[in-house]
């Protein structure tokens, strides 16, 4: 038997635990085929558990999550739980602490699969967005003075360092090598672009610009360079999907970008990320959230769950399998699900993960 991966999985709240299942169940399936093992240990952080002890992560988690080889999550977001608390102090927190600067999100058109763009077919909606996910807005200084008052101040900074901004410009280049669309023998070139606001924000965009085509000159001179605006870019991902191949942009406009593209590929049913640290623990998420009052019925769509854990293979270097995986789900959405919305597939929830299951054992 090959390689003996260890991974966190944490289920979380609502629907996370279903779907997670049903990763497990076709993560396993691809183990037995492409011989690896998957030894997985589970972690209750989520909702109840915070309701129960009014703790959200025990300061022992994140080091003992730094012991895997990767961790695969369902989804954090109870409905008895204010917002921002278990998404700050679960979610965000592990990918800070455990470095994940990059967030890695392919908008994808599967086959079978309707998407909101008419005319478009899966030819049509290929391309990954690399997500900055360790600075920015989301981690810059800030805070707040007279609150409360008609005098209240408030300030939220969009802080880049160049070492952030190169580490992820660079894992940008990379992938595009690797994975571009000239690399997946579907295009002339490999091509990276920046997404950003150099018109505005001139002082943040035109570091990430200037180390762009420094280091892309320098040393990666076979990746075709690409910028556009950011605002711009939401028309295109719109209208002319197909321009695109790889994008890499700051941390706040990939997380608004990255929900266009998800719903452009078909919705939360099919959206899935990775968190990674390339030198580190990654985690895997489906990007839909927890959807509460789905939970237990055995009617959610566990595909976006399968496809994170597709990504998860990917990274742990078992691409044959991850391959393996993402090509039965094709083979599910073309030509087994009517649709991609809970309750409406045609199956449930675990049938839907055993014909994925079924198409990697054949
Ligand atoms: C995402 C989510 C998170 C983010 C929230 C839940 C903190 O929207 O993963 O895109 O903003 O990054
Ligand atoms: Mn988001």
């Amino acid at each position: 038997m090959g390689n003996t991966y260890r991974i966190a999985v944490i289920p979380g709240d609502g629907t996370g635990p279903e779907v997670v299942n049903e990763g497990r169940k076709v993560l396993q399936a691809a183990g037995t085929r492409y011989g690896f093992n998957l030894e997985m240990t589970d972690f209750d952080f989520g909702g109840d558990r915070y309701l129960r002890t009014g703790e959200v992560l025990p300061k022992s988690a994140v080091d003992e999550l730094r012991q895997f080889d990767a961790i695969y999550l369902g989804a954090i977001g109870h409905p008895g739980v204010k917002p921002g608390v278990l998404e700050k102090g679960i979610l965000l927190r592990i990918r800070f602490e455990l470095d994940q600067y990059i967030n890695l999100r392919p908008v994808r058109l599967y086959p079978g699969v309707e998407t909101p763009l008419r005319s478009k077919t899966p030819e049509h909606i290929d391309y990954a967005v690399i997500r900055e996910n360790s600075g920015g807005i989301y981690t810059g200084t800030g805070g707040v003075s007279m609150k409360g008052t008609t005098h209240e101040v408030t300030v939220q900074s969009m802080v880049y360092t160049r070492f952030q901004v190169e580490r992820c410009l660079r894992y940008a280049f990379e992938y595009a090598r690797k994975f571009g669309k000239k690399a997946r023998g579907r295009g002339e070139a490999n091509t990276l672009g920046l997404v950003g606001k150099t018109n505005v924000l001139t002082y943040v965009f035109d570091l990430w610009e200037r180390v762009f085509h420094e280091i892309g000159e320098k040393d990666y001179p076979d990746v075709k360079r690409e910028y556009y605006h950011v605002d711009a870019t939401c028309m295109w991902m719109v209208k002319s999907p197909e321009w695109f191949d790889v994008l890499v942009t700051s941390n706040m406009f990939g997380d608004i970008i990255t929900d266009l593209g998800a719903e452009t590929q078909g919705g939360m049913g099919i959206a899935a990320g990775g968190n990674i640290n390339p030198e580190g623990v990654a985690m895997f998420e489906p990007i839909g959230g927890s959807a509460p009052k789905y939970t237990g019925k055995n009617i959610i769509n566990p595909l976006a769950a399968i496809c994170a854990g597709a990504m998860m293979l990917e990274t742990l270097g078992e691409v044959e399998a991850a391959n393996a995986v993402e090509d039965a789900v094709k083979e599910v959405t073309g030509t087994k699900i009517k649709s991609l919305s809970a309750g409406k597939m045609g199956y449930t929830t675990r049938q839907v993960g055993d014909l994925v299951a079924g198409f990697i054992q054949t």
